[in-house]
């Protein structure tokens, strides 16, 4: 009877725009605009971008379909798919990995999210304008070293996801995403006008879209597989969840092929109103994480109107950091939920508040505990924010997507993944073949050895 009712009670999303949108709006988010120029601009520009495009089509779009088609499948959470398909066996803990790494994503991104949401206010006041161009960078820096000004916002901004989150999130979401991402899509083509029309912009074109190949390293290729995983939302079960709420009419590679577009093209949009800008205005591209928040304001000033569209931009980029901080949270709900079966409000305010409070050390870090760093093998000391996202993006989703790999090619067998891909023979795909190729030796294998490169083993 119970089980019954969780079935029926199960829910939907209304269309396949629908689900494109909600896809896209968990792809579409930070790590495109705000990471992605960034951690580009550390990694030679052009050279990383073309990895991360090879990454995200052969790789993520393997992986994408891979989640999509479990949730579907199975129509549960990311534990509870693979006790269905394996049941007495210990693969649910792939699950339990992505249910981990969201929480930690989740701590660190609200952090971000705070800091756009306090943009969005600067912006609103004035206190962004009639600053001297070089001065932008040390506002950022004042503004995110201090310790209590900086949780506010996040706090803010995790009461708004749990808050979405709490009602149920298809109706809300599906319905704001449908306006949203056009809206940022047309803002961003409007400031990359802006931006390669400042004197000196070609020079930052020339380092986003011309690769010096010698510039390729391990680092590199490593960054940019985690950059891939990260801004599709791959590898920690955040498409499996979002792939249970499909119906089995669906088209899941039509729709994921158009998620995967929609996403890179965010972030090659954003590379493009970031770099002119940045050597326009004499900056190092390897700015680090303030990248957006220090340029932007800078090319902001310099345009007539510009101070409407500083508004616009930061309202958009927190409402894309929101649809993809509560497919983070979702993961973490729909497990929680179905566990110990707890109600979706309980689920969400216990599991908002934890990521919160974890995500306090990652914005303290920023400032009064930035002596405070961690020394990895191999890497460089990093501030308790950097291991954050270290671990998640460079080590426990390129974990997570090796054994999704490994688990539909292996376990669940691709045969019976096709055939679910493919609606149960309804449709044909000629490429699936070349799919179940890729799944089953050519993505974990190469996922499995950029993992070990940037473990320093290889
Ligand atoms: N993809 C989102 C971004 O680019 C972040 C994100 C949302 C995410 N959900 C995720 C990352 C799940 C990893 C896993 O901003």
């Amino acid at each position: 009877m119970s089980k019954n009712i969780n079935y029926i009670k199960r829910e939907s999303w209304g269309s396949s725009f629908g689900f494109i949108m909600a896809a896209a709006g968990s792809a579409v988010g930070l790590g495109n605009i705000w990471k992605f120029p960034y951690v580009a601009g550390e990694n030679g520009g052009a050279v990383f971008l073309f990895i991360y495009l090879i990454c995200a089509l052969l790789l993520g779009f393997t992986v994408m379909l891979s989640e999509h088609a479990l949730g579907r499948y199975s129509q549960k959470n990311a534990v509870g798919t693979f006790k269905e398909i394996a049941p007495g066996k210990k693969w649910w803990l792939i699950g339990a990995i992505g249910v981990l790494a969201s929480f930690i994503i989740l701590s660190f991104y609200s952090v971000v999210a705070g800091w756009t949401l306090a943009y969005v206010f600067k912006s609103l006041t004035g206190s962004l304008s009639g600053i001297p161009l070089t001065e932008y960078s040390s506002f950022f820096t004042s503004f995110i070293s201090n310790p209590l000004e900086p949780i506010f916002w996040q706090s803010l901004f995790m009461v708004l996801t749990i808050f979405i989150v709490t009602l149920g999130i298809q109706s809300g979401i599906e319905k704001w995403s449908k306006v949203l991402m056009p809206a940022l899509f047309a803002i961003l083509i409007l400031i990359i006008v802006r931006s390669l029309t400042l004197e000196g912009a070609m020079d930052g074109v020339k380092f986003f879209l011309s690769p010096d190949f010698s510039k390729i390293n391990s680092k590199v290729i490593l960054s940019a597989l985690g950059q891939a995983f990260f801004s599709l939302s791959l590898g920690v079960g955040a498409m499996i969840t979002y792939g249970s709420y499909l119906n089995k009419e669906s088209h899941i590679p039509s729709d994921a092929f158009k998620i995967i577009i929609l996403g890179v093209l965010v972030a090659v949009l954003a590379g493009l109103a970031i770099f002119p800008a940045v050597f326009a205005t004499g900056m190092s591209p390897d700015g680090g994480p303030g990248l957006i928040f220090m340029i932007l304001p800078a090319v902001f000033s310099k345009m007539p109107f510009g101070n409407f569209f500083e508004i616009i931009f930061f309202i958009l980029l927190s409402i894309a950091a929101l649809t993809s901080a509560i497919s983070l949270l979702e993961v973490l709900v729909a497990f929680i939920k179905d566990k110990f079966n707890w109600s979706r409000k309980k689920a969400t305010l216990i599991s908002g508040f934890c990521a919160f409070i974890w995500g306090v050390p990652s914005s303290l870090s920023q400032g009064i505990w930035n002596k405070i760093t961690f020394t990895l093998p191999g890497q460089d000391p990093m501030i308790f924010f950097d291991v954050m996202d270290f671990f998640t993006s460079n080590i426990l989703m390129p974990i997570g997507g090796i054994c999704v790999c490994v688990f539909t090619a292996y376990i669940w067998k691709t045969k019976n993944a096709t055939w679910e891909l493919s609606n149960q023979g309804k449709y044909t795909f000629a490429w699936l073949g070349f799919w179940s190729f890729l799944v089953k030796y050519i993505a974990p294998l190469v996922i499995f050895l950029v993992l070990l490169q940037g473990l320093g083993i290889l």
